[in-house]
């Protein structure tokens, strides 16, 4: 025994000094920056040998060691592209399958693999992959934004065996992550406390962020993650990698400090109760996993994800968006027609584009005057609204605003007609009592026959409202008692649930590609690439409070860009509707709140919000954001945004503490601005009668200077909250 393990000391050692020669077949993925590169093993095997910054000259890739491995790997597998289960693995798989022949092992060789420009600065590079024991087939695709330094990465499978193939797990993305330590950010909360962070150490073994929540599937933990390389992530330095999961179901994403210290990451569908039998001939494809590498910190990090989320996956990511008043904490159930063309008017006032009907104005044989009934009965509620949805949208109209409307169309209520006539399309056990959350069931989306019955819902609401302008899609429940009535693979619900619930989408974008979509799931259940593939702005969290919203809002920057947010001022919380109107302005602005009740001042200074806003929110929609104060660490926050061309800026500065002579001490430098540049600042969106002690100061400072030294927004206990506009001076 003794000399096995000093012939092993000494093998490893060996190992070490001399890293084993390359293989032949190196695939480089390459972005502007960053670079992931693929090595064929001896063996055959794919493995990743590097993922980071992109080297000037790619031959070079061919000198690096066999991953930077600090001891023996016992399988020569551990950094794997996409690790096999069952034949040499000693670690977490990547997949996991039963072939026909009962056999539960698998084993993945290099094939070929082919590299294309798909668009322009979007080049997709495919490795092809099989079993040589079976006619079993693995693809592993990247995509690289040139531009961007994201990439998006998936898989999928295919066979030619006898019979059907046990897939026991697919996950989408397999990388390899040589670092000294890891420190990992992620994100868990619930109803209203949404993307709370919280930044751990990787231990040697496993750490899980998974969902199994079926529908609402983030209200726990969303499928985000910031991961930093050997120290804790910051701002503006450092190696981070951030990465996202674009799938509105169950996920599950592993990272896995491997023996040698070298971290696994593995993401994909959760496999957990979803055993997916794969018919030969047909194809598996996993929902794309998305990342980027930065090695200028989570700042950079998140705007690569912001140009890539706005030019290339949410619908009109560089467009516009409208400003709107919803009547949900104005009204809640309670409105009729009168009421409602009165809020038109106000809207109206306001200065809005839009006014956004909410819950309540749908079904008649079990009214929905609260949360317990009605949902599945997609027909006006003759008593409140006898002449219609037309009729709203003319009235909406008539006031000189748009009209769109709130929907919640996989839901059912128990009581609804829908529910009396389809009971086979509800997720439920046959000998199992049902269970709620808030009070409704979910419709089975796996059954084509929901599918159908929901695109009908949306399309027939549009058919006969044609300039209806919005529609927010709502999704309150999450799935218990998972089985379906109708599917005959009853380990496919999770899984084909949401295919179900794209197919659905996929439809209504085809038809109603520029359609305004809110994507809301009683608050931020929600909150993926995989749904804002299809909705062009989301709901955070029903906690619209403003001190609160802008942790949240903070948090949800690291991978959601502005112009998909939507923001709020509702009646939440103690601040003054200035700082409220500060922050919903961070985003994607609109109302909750009754208009009438404003005092003079305050309407007064809402509307002159609102123009500022349409002066400067192409800035915060489509420009640079830079984190420059958090308030998770201090008694401010402070954000800014910066246009492309460096012309403009927009600036946020709150208090977020309240203890004695806490603010803005001393002047705080700015980022992302032209070093060459002459700037003005002046400060905007004060109240009626204010004096900004900013405007007093007419001096013009180049961007060195406020990047250097910095400027004061004087945030003190009387201002606690400040937007300064930021213009260049020729
Ligand atoms: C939950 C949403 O988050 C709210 O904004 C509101 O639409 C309610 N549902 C309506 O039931």
């Amino acid at each position: 025994m003794r000399n096995f393990f000093l012939f092993l000391a000494l093998f490893s050692l060996n190992a070490v000094a001399r890293p084993t020669a390359p293989g032949n077949t190196q695939i480089a993925i390459e972005t502007q920056r960053t670079a992931l590169v693929i090595r064929v093993n001896k063996e055959g095997d794919p493995t990743v040998v590097h993922l980071g910054k992109r080297l000037q000259n790619s031959a070079e890739y061919g000198l690096l060691s066999d991953n930077n491995k600090r001891g023996e790997d016992y399988t020569n597998l551990y950094n794997s592209a996409y690790t096999p289960a069952g034949s040499r693995n000693l670690l977490e798989p990547a997949l996991q399958v039963a072939h026909a022949d009962g056999n539960p092992s698998s084993d993945l060789k290099y094939v070929r693999h082919e590299t294309k420009t798909v668009a322009d600065g979007v080049v997709l590079t495919t490795v092809f992959l099989k079993d040589p024991q079976y006619p079993f087939e693995v693809k592993l695709f990247y995509k690289a934004y040139q531009n961007e330094d994201v990439i998006e990465q998936w898989s999928s499978i295919r066979h030619t065996e006898k019979k059907t193939v046990r897939l026991q797990k697919y996950a989408s993305a397999n990388l390899y992550v040589p670092a000294k330590n890891y420190y990992l950010t992620h994100f868990h909360g619930d109803w209203a406390r949404e993307m709370n962070p919280q930044e751990i150490q990787l231990t040697a073994g496993l750490k899980v962020l998974d969902s199994k929540l079926g529908t609402r599937a983030d209200l726990f933990q969303p499928p985000s993650f910031l991961l930093s390389l050997n120290k804790p992530a910051e701002e503006e330095t450092g190696e981070v990698i951030a990465g996202t999961l674009a799938w509105s179901g169950n996920y599950q994403i592993q990272f896995e400090v491997d023996p040698l210290q070298n971290l696994r990451l593995i993401a994909g569908i959760n496999p957990y109760a979803s055993e997916y039998m794969l018919a030969p001939d047909k194809e598996f494809v996993t929902p794309a996993f998305l990342f980027t590498y930065s090695n200028s910190g989570k700042g950079q990090a998140s705007r690569n994800l912001h140009r890539w989320a706005r030019k290339f996956r949410i619908p009109q990511g560089e467009g516009n968006r409208l400003t709107l008043l919803n009547n949900w904490e104005a009204t809640y159930f309670d409105f009729n027609e009168e009421k409602l063309t009165t809020l038109f008017k106000d809207g109206k006032k306001l200065g809005v584009d839009l006014f956004l009907l909410d819950d309540g104005w749908f079904a008649n044989k079990y009214p929905r005057n609260d949360d317990h009934t009605g949902l599945g009965d997609w027909q006006e509620n003759k008593q409140k609204l006898p002449h219609g949805l037309g009729y709203l949208v003319k009235e909406a109209e008539k006031a000189g605003i748009k009209f769109g409307i709130w929907l919640e169309p996989e839901m059912v209520s128990p009581k609804s007609e829908l529910y009396e006539k389809h009971p086979d399309w509800v997720i439920k056990l046959p000998n199992r009592a049902e269970y709620y959350f808030r009070n409704q069931l979910v419709l089975d989306l796996s059954n084509p026959k929901v599918q159908e019955f929901v695109y009908g819902v949306v399309d027939g609401i549009l058919t006969k409202n044609p300039t209806l302008g919005y529609i927010k899609w709502d999704c309150n429940a999450v799935i218990y008692n998972a089985f379906s009535a109708t599917n005959p693979n009853p380990t496919h619900l999770y899984v084909e649930y949401v295919q179900g619930l794209y197919k659905v989408l996929e439809r209504l974008r085809a038809k109603y590609p520029t359609l305004p979509l809110m994507l809301c799931s009683g608050g931020g259940g929600r909150v993926d690439y995989g749904a804002l593939n299809y909705f062009t702005e989301f709901w955070p969290s029903d906690n619209t409070d403003g001190l609160e919203r802008i942790f949240i809002q903070w948090n949800y920057s690291y991978f959601f860009p502005a112009i998909a947010m939507c923001n709020h001022i509702t009646d939440w919380g103690k601040q003054p509707i200035k700082f409220r109107t500060d922050v919903a302005m961070m985003g994607k602005l609109g109302y909750d709140i009754v208009v009438s009740k404003l005092d003079e001042k305050e309407l007064a200074f809402s509307q002159q919000a609102l123009q500022t806003y349409s002066r400067v929110k192409d800035v915060i929609w489509q420009g640079d954001l830079f984190r420059l104060i958090s308030p998770q660490t201090n008694d401010m926050a402070s954000l800014l945004y910066v246009s492309e061309k460096q012309d403009k800026a927009v600036w946020f500065s709150y208090l977020v503490g309240n203890r004695y002579r806490e603010g803005s001490m001393a002047p705080i430098p700015l980022k992302g601005l032209n070093p060459g540049k002459k700037y003005k600042i002046q400060e905007v969106n004060t109240m009626p009668g204010d004096n900004s002690p900013i405007n007093r100061n007419q001096a013009v400072y180049s961007g060195d200077y406020l990047m250097t030294v910095g400027f004061n927004p004087v945030v003190d206990a009387r201002r606690t909250s400040v937007v300064l506009e930021i213009s260049e001076q020729n």
